[in-house]
C-alpha cells in the first residue's frame, strides 16, 4: 500500500516538536511538502527532513502539491485561509487550537468542510492524555452521575511565549486563546458538549513585557518585538444547558509559587481530579478515594494516529469543526465579556 502523502502549513516550534515527529512515528505516512513564510527556516527544515518540495505560499503548495492530508500550524491568523485552501484542493486538514481567530471563521472553515466533504479535525491535543480518556470512560459508564460543575486551569508564573501569541493581530488573544482553550475544550468535552447559554468572563494584561526571568516558550520568538495587546490572565463562569456549570481560569503570568495546570469533574455520584486521576465516591455508605492508573501519552502522536485512522478508515473524527466552532463562540463571549463587563449570551 502506498504511503499516506503529508504536508506541513507552518514549520515553526510546534510542528518541529509535535507534528514532525508523531507523522514520523507512524509507518503509514510520509512528509513530502513544507511550506513557511519563513523563508530560512522552510529551508533548515527542508535540509532536515529530506522532502523535495518547500512552499513560501500555502495557495501554491495546494495546488501543485500531490500529498493527501495536511497539518496546519501557522500562527492563529492564518489558520482560516490555509484550512479552507487545503479542503478546497481535497486535503483533510488537522489545524492547531485554537482553531481560528473568531467563531465567525470557524464557521467558514467548517462550512467548507461539509460542503467538500473533506476530513476537517481540530487540534484538541489535551482530549488525548491518558487521565482525559480515562476520565471520560468513568463518566461514560455513569461513575460520576450527573455532571454539573466542573472546574479547570491552566496557569504559568511566568510564560508568556511573547513574538506573534502576544500581537492581537496575528493571535486573536493572549493566553486564554493560547492554553485557557485546552483546559475549556478538554473540559466541555468531559462534561459531554453541553450547549452554552451564557458567559461571564475576566481579563487582565498585567505583566506586559516583564523582565524577571521566566520559563520561555517558543524560544525562537523571544527576540521579536511584540504588541502586548492581549491578556496574560483571564478566567470565565460558563453557564450550560441542563443547570451545568464551568470555571476556567488561564495565566501567561500570574503570582503564583509555580506554573500548574488542573482539572475537576464534580457529579452528583462522584467527583474527579487529576493529576494524577483519582475518583472520589461513596461505596456502601462509606466514602472512598481511588487512584485510577492512566497511561503515559505523547499528545500529538495520540492525537495523528487518529487523524490518519480517520483519514484512511474514513471514520468521523473526536475533534470535529463544529467543536472548534463551538469552542470559537465561547472564547469570543468571554473576550466580549471581559471588554463590556456583562455577561454575554451565546446562540
Ligand atoms: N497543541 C498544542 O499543544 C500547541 C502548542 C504550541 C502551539 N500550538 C499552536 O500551533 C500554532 C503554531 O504555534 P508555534 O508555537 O509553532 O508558533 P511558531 O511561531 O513557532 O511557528 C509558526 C510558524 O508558522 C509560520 N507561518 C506564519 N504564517 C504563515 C503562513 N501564512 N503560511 C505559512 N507559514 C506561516 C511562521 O513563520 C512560523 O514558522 C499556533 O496556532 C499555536 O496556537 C499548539
Amino acid at each position: 500500500m502506498s504511503k499516506v502523502k503529508v504536508g506541513l502549513v507552518g514549520v515553526g516550534s510546534v510542528a518541529h516538536w509535535g507534528h514532525i515527529p508523531a507523522y514520523q512515528a507512524d509507518p503509514r505516512v510520509e512528509i513530502t511538502a513544507i511550506c513557511d513564510i519563513n523563508e530560512e527556516r522552510l529551508m533548515a527544515t527542508k535540509e532536515e527532513l529530506g522532502v523535495k518540495e518547500a512552499y513560501l505560499d500555502f495557495n501554491e503548495m495546494m495546488a501543485k502539491s500531490d500529498c493527501d492530508v495536511i497539518s496546519v500550524a501557522t500562527w492563529n491568523n492564518s489558520h482560516k485561509d490555509a484550512t479552507i485552501a487545503g479542503l478546497r484542493a481535497g486535503k483533510a486538514v488537522l489545524v492547531e487550537k485554537p482553531m481560528a481567530m473568531s467563531a465567525k471563521e470557524a464557521e467558514e472553515m467548517n462550512k467548507v468542510a461539509k460542503e467538500t466533504g473533506s476530513l476537517l479535525m481540530v487540534g484538541f491535543c489535551s482530549r488525548f492524555s491518558g487521565e482525559a480518556m480515562e476520565l471520560k470512560k468513568l463518566i461514560e459508564s455513569g461513575h460520576l452521575g450527573d455532571i454539573y460543575y466542573v472546574k479547570t486551569g491552566y496557569l504559568r508564573r511566568r510564560g508568556n511565549p511573547k513574538g506573534w501569541f502576544a500581537d492581537k493581530a496575528r493571535s486573536g488573544g493572549g493566553a486564554l486563546i493560547d492554553i485557557g482553550v485546552h483546559a475549556l475544550d478538554r473540559s466541555w468535552w468531559l462534561m459531554g458538549k453541553p450547549k452554552p447559554i451564557s458567559v461571564m468572563g475576566f481579563s487582565w494584561n498585567k505583566f506586559g513585557d516583564y523582565k524577571s526571568v521566566g520559563d520561555v516558550y517558543s524560544a525562537d520568538l523571544v527576540d521579536e518585538e511584540s504588541n502586548f495587546d492581549v491578556d496574560d490572565h483571564s478566567i470565565a463562569l460558563i453557564r450550560f444547558e441542563g443547570d451545568k456549570t464551568l470555571f476556567v481560569e488561564s495565566s501567561w503570568a500570574q503570582n503564583i509559587k509555580e506554573s500548574y495546570g488542573y482539572q475537576e469533574v464534580y457529579g452528583d455520584k462522584g467527583g474527579a481530579k487529576f493529576h494524577p486521576l483519582e475518583l472520589f465516591t461513596d461505596l456502601d455508605n462509606n466514602q472512598v478515594n481511588v487512584q485510577i492508573p492512566t497511561r503515559n501519552v505523547t499528545l500529538h502522536t495520540a492525537e495523528v494516529k487518529h487523524f490518519i485512522d480517520c483519514y484512511l478508515e474514513g471514520k468521523e473524527t473526536m475533534n470535529p469543526g463544529e467543536d472548534g466552532v463551538t469552542i470559537m463562540k465561547i472564547l469570543d463571549a468571554i473576550y466580549e465579556s471581559a471588554r463590556t463587563q456583562k455577561e454575554v449570551l451565546i446562540k
